[in-house]
């Protein structure tokens, strides 16, 4: 069943209703300030950092569900309903919710009034606009009052979240004729305000919520909105809230538009105050300025949409499947947008109080991002490597804010050292920017330790090489990209971490996962090392990667497929000896994907076991069997009910790697057949089963073993996004950047007849068109640069500026 339908030209999800299985959301924003808005105008903003600058209040898991967000009530003939339904939840004779790319748009209609709220975060803007209109469309002249409401939230939403002892004591705010401003706080430590501005004089204000709600009243009915209207309360302490009210005089044929701005401004310390205790508003009041009207409004959205227009000019595709057309062209890449700025930080299920950016997460976002906007790619890739430790150990999480590492977290995932290999490896493939690996990089944010970023991977790469176990596999820590495969912790109370509670680390557990990791990014490491003319080194560390690969096919191989790990007592985890978790997919991804047994037949037999052992029709699951019991030697996987999470779910971040995996062996048919598994345009008609947005990847869909099977949790923010744009531009379609160039070796579906992608590459643009009239599965006959033939199919780069017809002939 669907709840809604894509319109590709406008390159927008449109929602028919509002009772959607869950909340489907966007974010609004693409720099500093965002806002998530769902298909009811729930959600909040933040700047930069969702724990530590949080404006709007949000509050999780509440019930009734996403109550609070950026509401406009509207009243008219005494009835009271909200343009996005919510929170009253009046019927409305029509809905629907455009979601776009950075933009929303409501649209409603009831008792003969057609309203719209349409909301963005203009470009380089710290704030979020929101455009009414309300148009009479009935026969008679109507009075109708309109009440924006939003409730802010004083700053650190963890601290918002608790300590109500200090919180109901410290709101304050300042109103003039058109804006509410929230300055909690302001008067001692902070420099930055929020505010809600208004186009046109408002009628009417509240700021304590307690007057607009009402004290045991509820977004659902709000006294001042059900009652005789705001009542111009002024917050001290309590809940500052932004509340307005408009009355409008409307004539049949009439429509009113109503501006409204909910802004950010951060003052110099200097220039804090106006007048003793008057906060300095000059900044806002600019900012206001430069939306004041409907032509600078719209002037707005057309830099947003050139700004995407031209962001996902970068690569385009045109084929005969709509479902890959669009998530290739507009709804994946929009994701990666999203998952680099927000790593696992804010979501609906990521609270914005949890988690940070990711060291590994992030890394791996940079993987679909990396062709959009390379100088912010390379920005990250400073950052993230900054937080590394000496040994080349890292923060496992860090702040966006105050850029520092998560001491709670601390390090010990050992696989994040050689995801900083990987992020950078893309990031010059894409780019051929070499200087990078000259940029002086502190280590554990001390800048007295800086470094050149290549020293940085050198001891990334030396980390896994010095920190082997018994057999010679790299040691695990306190996890590898599997969170939750904890085999030193032993975590026994409840409430404890299952990372970091007792000896996380130990000198027996090993991954044969990272061994995989190092096969794939230690070559990458060695091919840079002999980019940059240091031979000795490159043969060095592939000497390492050798030695390693070989441990692999012994060690880590278990007769049919890649073994998991050795736990704490060197016991294999993910074999046939096992009585649960005989088999995971990680390694098998992972391992197939560096070349690993690909000569020797072991990789085939490795994609054969997941076939056999792990497929769904909704995705490959993580393990087979679900472990029925906790064990303490595996730790979190384990507590996990059967069929979800880690514990056999289908886990979407780790499809894709069969996806590659699959194309590293020539199996175009299998390759897509998993692709298309998980790919949400083609789950659209099953949303009923399937829960979250159609047009993003879940984290995880519930497992075979799960009484919901097929039900998707935890959308937006996964490595899915990058990893599945990855597998289907670069695996499938074969469009992949090299140091030496843009290589072509597409692995397709046979019954593909072939397709066209025009690619943005160091500057030029390839038009590639693809011909597999042959029905191939795989293998490039012939290719063709400007009509001239080309040996091999790796096309040199071309100077910046220039447009290149390429024509690949597969056979
Ligand atoms: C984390 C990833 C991890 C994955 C599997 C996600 O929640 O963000 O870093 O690799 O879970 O455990």
């Amino acid at each position: 069943m669907k709840f809604g339908y894509f319109d590709d030209k406008k390159r927008e999800y449109i929602i028919k209703t509002p009772k959607t299985p869950l909340p489907w959301i966007n974010y609004l924003g693409s720099e500093d300030f965002f806002t998530l808005v769902s298909n009811t105008a729930g959600g909040y903003s933040f700047y930069k950092d969702a724990r530590l600058r949080r404006i709007t209040r949000y509050r999780y898991n509440a019930s009734p569900l996403d109550q609070d967000g950026f509401h406009i009530y509207l009243k008219a003939a005494g009835e009271v309903w909200n343009i996005a339904w919510q929170p009253v939840q009046t019927d409305v004779n029509s809905y629907c919710c455009r979601h776009g790319l950075g933009y929303t748009v409501f649209e409603s209609e009831k008792k003969g009034i057609l309203a719209t709220q349409e909301m963005l975060v203009p470009r380089g803007e710290a704030c979020l606009l929101c455009r009414i209109t309300v148009a009479n469309v009935g026969e008679e002249k109507k009075k109708v009052d309109v009440f924006p409401y939003t409730e802010f939230c004083l700053w650190d939403a963890m601290d918002d979240a608790s300590n109500f002892q200090r919180n109901f004591s410290t709101g304050e705010v300042e109103v003039t004729a058109d804006t509410i401003y929230h300055k909690t706080e302001y008067r001692e430590r902070r420099d930055h305000y929020a505010f809600l501005w208004a186009n046109r004089t408002p009628d009417a204000f509240d700021t304590a919520r307690d007057a607009f709600i009402g004290i045991y009243g509820s977004p659902a009915k709000p006294a001042a909105v059900f009652g005789s209207g705001c009542t111009g309360s002024i917050a001290h302490g309590w809940a500052p809230v932004g509340a307005m009210q408009f009355s409008l005089d409307l004539l049949p044929g009439q429509t009113e538009s109503i501006i409204l701005m909910l802004g950010y401004i951060e003052n110099p310390e200097d220039e804090k105050w106006e007048s003793s205790g008057v906060i300095n508003k000059e900044r806002a009041v600019a900012m206001q300025q430069r939306y004041d009207s409907d032509k600078k409004f719209f002037a707005a959205r057309e830099e947003l949409a050139d700004f995407w227009s031209s962001l996902l000019s970068n690569f385009t595709l045109s084929c005969e499947d709509e479902h890959v057309s669009r998530m290739v062209n507009i709804w994946n890449q929009y994701q990666c947008m999203v998952t680099f700025n927000m790593s696992r930080s804010a979501s609906y299920f990521e609270s914005g109080m949890g988690r940070g950016m990711g060291f590994r997460d992030s890394c791996q976002d940079l993987l679909g991002f990396v062709h959009m906007i390379p100088e912010r790619a390379r920005e990250r890739i400073l950052d993230i490597a900054a937080t590394q430790f000496p040994d080349g150990s890292a923060y496992h999480q860090y702040q966006p804010l105050t850029k520092k590492g998560n001491m709670a977290v601390g390090s010990g995932f050992n696989d994040d050292p050689l995801w900083l290999i990987a992020g950078t490896d893309a990031y010059i493939r894409e780019t051929g920017d070499y200087s990078i690996l000259d940029e002086q990089v502190a280590f554990d944010c001390d800048a007295s330790l800086a470094q050149p970023l290549m020293e940085h991977l050198r001891r990334s790469f030396n980390y896994t090489v010095e920190h082997l176990g018994p057999h010679q596999l790299p040691l695990i820590g306190r996890a590898d990209w599997n969170d939750c495969l904890n085999l030193n912790c032993f975590s026994e109370h409840p409430g404890e971490s299952f990372q970091v509670t007792g000896p996380s680390e130990g000198p027996v557990a090993e991954s044969v996962f990272i061994a995989g990791m190092f096969v794939k990014y230690g070559r990458a490491y060695a091919e840079l090392c002999s980019h940059l003319g240091l031979i000795e080194e490159a043969e060095a560390s592939l000497a390492h990667v050798e030695k390693m690969e070989k441990t692999v096919l012994d060690a880590g191989w278990d007769g049919e497929w890649f073994r998991r790990a050795y736990d704490a007592f060197g016991q294999p985890v993910g074999s046939k000896e096992c009585e649960e978790g005989k088999i995971f997919i990680e390694p098998q991804g992972m391992c197939v994907m560096a070349g690993i047994g690909k000569e020797s037949g072991e990789a085939e037999k490795a994609m054969q076991s997941v076939k056999e052992h792990l497929d769904t029709r909704y995705g490959i699951v993580l393990l087979q069997p679900a472990y029925t019991n906790y064990y303490l030697n595996l730790g979190e996987i384990s507590s996990y009910p059967p069929g979800y999470k880690e514990n056999a779910g289908i886990f979407c971040h780790n499809n894709p790697w069969i996806v590659c995996a699959e194309a590293v062996l020539g199996h175009g048919n299998r390759a897509f057949e998993v692709y298309r598994r998980t790919c949400p345009s083609y789950l659209e008609d099953i949303s009923e089963i399937h829960r979250t947005e159609p047009y993003v990847y879940p984290q995880m869909i519930a497992g075979k073993d799960a009484p919901t099977h097929g039900e998707a949790k935890n959308s937006w923010l996964t490595g899915t996004a990058a990893w599945t744009l990855l597998s289907i531009t670069q695996a499938i379609l074969g469009v992949v950047p090299t140091l030496d160039g843009l290589k072509i070796d597409p692995c397709l579906p046979s019954d593909w007849k072939g397709f066209a992608v025009s690619r943005r590459y160091r500057g030029a643009v390839y038009n590639i068109t693809v011909d597999n009239a042959a029905g191939a599965e795989y293998g490039v006959k012939e290719l063709f640069v400007n009509g001239q033939p080309l040996a091999g199919n790796v096309i040199p780069p071309a100077p910046a500026g220039e447009t290149v017809e390429v024509k690949v002939i597969m056979g």
